[in-house]
């Protein structure tokens, strides 16, 4: 069952990464507002296709959660799929290169498999509990926090509205909350914080960075195992990811909520 589970998430992620890419090399990329004002692009819609089919053709008793479907996770115990179709669409819509696919399967409200592919970075990822997390087939470890001359405080844009930090790292704002837990796991950054991520943003990173060796931890306690019947859309999760717990612990010290924006 895990190679099984292996196999299909990681060639589920690198096919939707393939397709995505082929509507990023489009000389015209076509966005709108979803009623949340954030950004929705046709490539949004059918790497979500492509996933949902592949998903309850090979998994049919297994239910999905996707940014753009079904939000609520299950009442009913079973194995739930947790998706986002493309995280960093506005990157994607801009032409930035920062952007992927994160798909992750739930077993028991807790994080089970996760493949993640960046088709113009190159990178794919694959976790599964237990057994380690994987870059592009190699088993993937965080390198220790002190090994870098230069260190990366990966975060997101809207930070400041919430929280100030005195954390000394550089900082620099990716623009997609996946890749910041992938990349502190490659070693790319040594203290990750996302302020307002839903689960589709970090359930596969989450599974990567923690399987490499890295520590990450929601900021207003534990969320997992997920809760039944929640809808997650209205549920955002702060969560602080480092190279390790040393270092998680020393940045959760430097960080201050200021508000609720
Ligand atoms: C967003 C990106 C962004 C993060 C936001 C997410 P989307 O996801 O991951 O970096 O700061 O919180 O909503 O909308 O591009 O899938
Ligand atoms: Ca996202
Ligand atoms: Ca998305």
């Amino acid at each position: 069952m895990k190679n099984d589970v292996l196999i299909f998430i990681s060639s589920l992620a690198e096919e939707t990464g393939t397709v995505l890419k082929t509507y990023f090399e489009r000389p015209h990329r076509l966005a709108e507002y979803k009623p949340d004002k954030t950004l929705l692009t046709d490539a949004d819609l059918a790497a979500n296709h492509l996933i949902v089919d592949s998903i309850r053709k090979a998994f049919p008793n297994d239910h999905i959660l996707s940014e753009e479907g079904n939000t609520i996770f299950p009442s009913d115990g079973r194995p739930t799929w947790i998706i986002d179709p493309l995280d960093g669409t506005t990157n994607f819509s801009q032409g930035l290169h920062y952007w992927g696919v994160s798909i992750a399967r739930f077993v028991g409200g807790w994080p089970q498999a996760a493949g993640l592919s960046f088709p113009v970075l190159g990178e794919n990822y694959m976790a599964f509990r237990g057994e380690g997390a994987w870059l592009n087939g190699k088993s993937l470890k965080v390198p220790p926090g002190d090994s870098h001359m230069v260190s990366f405080f990966l975060c997101d844009s809207r930070l400041h509205r919430r929280y100030t930090t005195t954390i000394r790292y550089k900082p620099r704002i990716l623009g997609s909350a996946a890749y910041n837990f992938c990349g502190i796991a490659k070693g790319v950054g040594v203290v990750g914080l996302e302020s307002i991520p839903k689960i589709w943003d970090i359930a596969g990173s989450w599974l990567v960075l923690s399987e490499a060796g890295g520590a990450i931890l929601p900021v207003n306690g534990e969320i997992f195992p997920l809760t039944r019947g929640r809808d997650y859309n209205g549920f955002s999760i702060p969560m602080l990811g480092a190279a390790d717990q040393t270092l998680l612990d020393k940045a959760k010290a430097k960080i201050e909520f200021v508000m609720q924006a």
